[in-house]
């Protein structure tokens, strides 16, 4: 009897030390994590993501400022636009985080704004560039290799003519499944417009003055289409998101409330289309808003937000529009990270 509580003792003795040292441990890797990638966050509200620390597996590969993200949902594959000197302006991963390619090209300068179109027919992924020299000024089209396809706007000339398609630091550019094409311009430039343009590049219509009044525009930085022909625009230097009848531009309304402390930088949907994604730089913070049901915009509500760690500054995101995860684009942490939806 009493050598058996002995024994008995001595287990439990060794299953308390082995649970402390297992605690150490699981502690001790997850801080070692969170420092070497920038991976505190926190969720407030209904936890709808969570980070994916193992992706990239290979983030030493960022080698400069990281502005924008675009996935190709059908082939598994995400593009990375990076800015800096002597260095490959666009990585590809696979969503699984394999390093797959860095494009060679010397015609991209100062990568803004990504967007990949048509990912069921012949992909393509499209960007803005918002560099001074002789390729700057204008909207890219690449193959997914990165071969320069086609160039939209007056290379290396900004300009605020009576052409829409004179840029000058065009920020973002979205095209929805029928070819359709919108442009945010710009980024601070001279111009402040939200052009449609047919799949021919008619201008099909276009809002173009500076202000704070309706469908007017300071700094029109990211753009974005819903399945209910509405446009959501963010108005960043106006602190607000603006909204559109994508067929005959007529304006519809505008959220402000819910970015009085930091602007909107992205716009972008869950593909449920139950969400939109905002990233908010200055506040180093991604918010998910309730996306409203067809017709009546009324006001934002913001059902939860991932709170990053400071100087990480999230930029512009995308989504995989096969499993709602998100892809957010960070400045200043120089890297992308990845969101796995919940
Ligand atoms: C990248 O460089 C290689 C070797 O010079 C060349 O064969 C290839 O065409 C280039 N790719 C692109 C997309 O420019
Ligand atoms: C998408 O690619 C297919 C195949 O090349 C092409 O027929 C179609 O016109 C493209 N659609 C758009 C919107 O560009």
């Amino acid at each position: 009897m009493r050598r058996r509580n002995y024994c008995c003792l001595i287990a439990v003795a060794m299953a308390v030390l082995l649970f402390i040292m297992f605690m150490c441990g699981a502690i001790s890797s997850h801080t070692s994590v969170a420092s070497r990638s920038h991976a505190d966050f926190r969720v407030s509200g209904r936890a709808l993501y969570k980070l994916d620390v193992s992706w990239p597996k290979k983030p030493e590969l960022f080698s400069g400022q990281v502005f924008a993200a675009a996935v190709n949902h059908l082939q598994g594959l995400v593009y990375v636009a990076q800015r800096g000197e002597n260095i490959p302006k666009v990585l590809v991963f696979s969503t699984d985080g394999d390093f797959l390619q860095a494009w060679n090209t010397s015609t991209l300068e100062m990568p803004h704004g990504m967007f990949l179109a048509n990912a069921s027919g012949d992909p393509s992924v499209w960007i803005t560039d918002v560099g001074t020299g002789p390729y700057g000024h204008t909207v890219k089209q690449y193959s997914p290799s990165g071969k320069l396809l086609q160039v939209l706007g007056s290379p290396g000339k900004a300009g605020s003519s009576l052409s829409p398609l004179q840029f000058d630091q065009p920020a973002e550019i979205f095209i929805h499944s029928s070819g359709e094409i919108y442009i945010v311009d710009g980024d601070g430039g001279m111009n402040n417009r939200l052009i449609k343009l047919s799949r021919d590049l008619q201008v099909l219509w276009m809002h173009g003055e500076k202000g704070q009044g309706l469908a007017q525009f300071y700094i029109p930085h990211s753009v974005a289409v819903d399945s209910y022909q509405r446009v959501w625009v963010a108005d960043r230097g106006n602190k607000r998101i603006q909204v559109f009848n994508s067929v005959t531009g007529d304006w519809l309304g505008s959220w402000g409330s819910c970015f009085k402390d930091d602007a909107p930088y992205s716009v972008r949907f869950t593909p449920d289309q139950k969400y939109m994604v905002v990233a908010q730089l200055n506040a180093n913070q991604i918010t998910l808003l309730e996306a409203p049901p067809v017709g009546i915009i009324g006001q934002c509500q913001v059902i939860s937000t991932i709170q990053l760690a400071e100087d990480i500054k999230p930029h512009l995101v995308d989504l995989d529009l096969k499993n709602a995860d998100l892809y957010v684009a960070e400045i200043g942490a120089s890297q992308a990270q990845k969101f796995i939806r919940l």
